[in-house]
């Protein structure tokens, strides 16, 4: 998208760094994380290692996951300070400023705060990993005028995730989808939200610091923001056979249609395929008309995009749907993004860390040339 010379807006095309954490291959549809197809990831492992893998570069072997995940599962419960600002933060504001407000409390409360070094750093990711997934489902309970509860150290990530949010464990292909989602959406290289948080940590600012202002760049409808706006859109739309009529108004008054395109793919995001078949497999599961009526939509939808721009979904398109199906309320999706990518973001901010050089671009000034000031006589 260059638009003068020499002029990237949205940076688009440029390459700013180099990066061993994951790479995007468009000519062969393919994304790795250290290597490793995510479609194999998502197939054969399950997210704790997943984490391990971005952030030391190897998947752990038993003994290391068995720690890892104990000293995981220990960090999950949030204090009676932290619990109690978050309950007190207004209901009309949007899950994602409270995850944004309770990170910046976790920092304000780590002693540890300003010490950069990886040791600090990876006890800081990992008390992130541990403790976001309580503060989404404290906040979801909380909205719906339930109490929280308590993290159960005996389950793994997705399970102990599912009891605080709902009380009961779902059928286990419901867990597994949901784990998928969450290895698909842990890493994808310089996205908006990542490019952030290494800018911030450019500055020699703290992790805390760089993953808020993550948060707020994930936000958006542009970037994370779409799986929930994709939800809305499928509301709005209602019936399938509408779907058509609706894309055709939608494109006439130039809207953005949440879910499809992206900046890197231009012939159809890596990880949807894999999204889509957990996707199936919870429409066939449900076998509900309801259900069945947001499948029809939503493929009736891709359907037309394709046909009349010829723009593929992204991996927000399949797993707006499908957190809808999980049973979460959908404000909700765009922090189950988070709880997956603060282990991107981990690991690109101890990278930046490692090789650091302040990020700075410049910019073509098209403003007043100069003048003077006036004087007041
Ligand atoms: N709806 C309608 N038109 C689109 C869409 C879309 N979703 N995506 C691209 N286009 C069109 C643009 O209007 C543009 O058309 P034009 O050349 O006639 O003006 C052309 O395709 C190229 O699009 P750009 O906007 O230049 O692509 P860019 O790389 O800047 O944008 C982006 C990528 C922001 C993701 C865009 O596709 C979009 O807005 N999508 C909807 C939001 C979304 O789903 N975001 C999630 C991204 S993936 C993620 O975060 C997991």
């Amino acid at each position: 998208m260059t638009t003068t010379p020499g002029i990237h807006r949205g940076l688009a095309g440029v390459v700013a760094d180099t990066t061993g954490i994951s790479t995007v291959v468009e000519e062969t549809n393919s994304l790795t994380y250290r290597g490793y197809p995510v479609q194999e990831l998502a197939a054969h492992r399950s997210f704790e290692e997943v984490a391990h893998l971005l952030w030391y570069g190897e998947l752990p072997d038993a003994g290391r996951l068995r720690e890892f995940r104990a000293r995981e599962s220990a960090l999950r419960p949030l204090d009676r300070t932290t619990a109690e600002l978050l309950a007190r933060l207004p209901e009309t504001c949007h899950p994602m400023d409270v995850l944004r407000c309770a990170v910046s409390f976790f920092g304000a409360e780590d002693p540890t705060e300003d010490d950069g070094s990886l040791a600090a750093n990876r006890a800081k990711s990992l008390t992130l990993l541990a403790k976001l997934p309580t503060v989404v489902a404290a906040d979801q309970r909380r909205r719906r005028g339930l109490d929280p509860i308590p993290p159960d150290p005996d389950l793994g990530y997705a399970e102990n995730f599912f009891h605080m949010c709902f009380g009961t464990l779902p059928d286990p292909e419901i867990v597994r989808c949901f784990e998928i989602s969450m290895v698909l959406y842990a890493e994808h290289s310089f996205n908006a939200s990542t490019f952030t948080a290494r800018v911030v940590t450019s500055t020699l600012s703290d992790l805390y610091s760089a993953v808020t202002a993550a948060i707020g760049a994930l936000k958006g409808p542009l970037h994370g923001g779409a799986n929930e706006a994709v939800m809305h859109m499928l509301d709005e739309i209602g019936d399938p056979a509408r779907a058509g009529e609706w894309l055709d108004e939608a494109l006439a008054a130039k809207r953005k249609i949440m879910g499809f395109g992206h900046r890197v793919y231009r012939h159809g995001d890596s990880r949807v395929p894999i999204m889509q078949e957990a996707l199936d497999r919870l429409v066939a599961r449900a076998a509900d008309p309801e259900t069945a009526r947001l499948a029809a939509l939503h493929t009736a939808l891709r359907e037309a995009m394709l046909t009349r721009k010829g723009i593929h979904p992204n991996l927000d398109y399949p797993a707006g749907l499908a957190y809808h199906l999980m049973g979460f309320d959908t404000p909700v999706f765009t922090p189950l993004f988070v709880m997956s990518r603060i282990t991107g973001w981990s690991a690109h901010i101890t990278e930046q860390l490692a090789h650091n050089s302040l990020i700075r671009p410049l910019a073509s000034y098209d403003g007043p040339g100069q003048r003077a000031v006036p004087i007041a006589s």
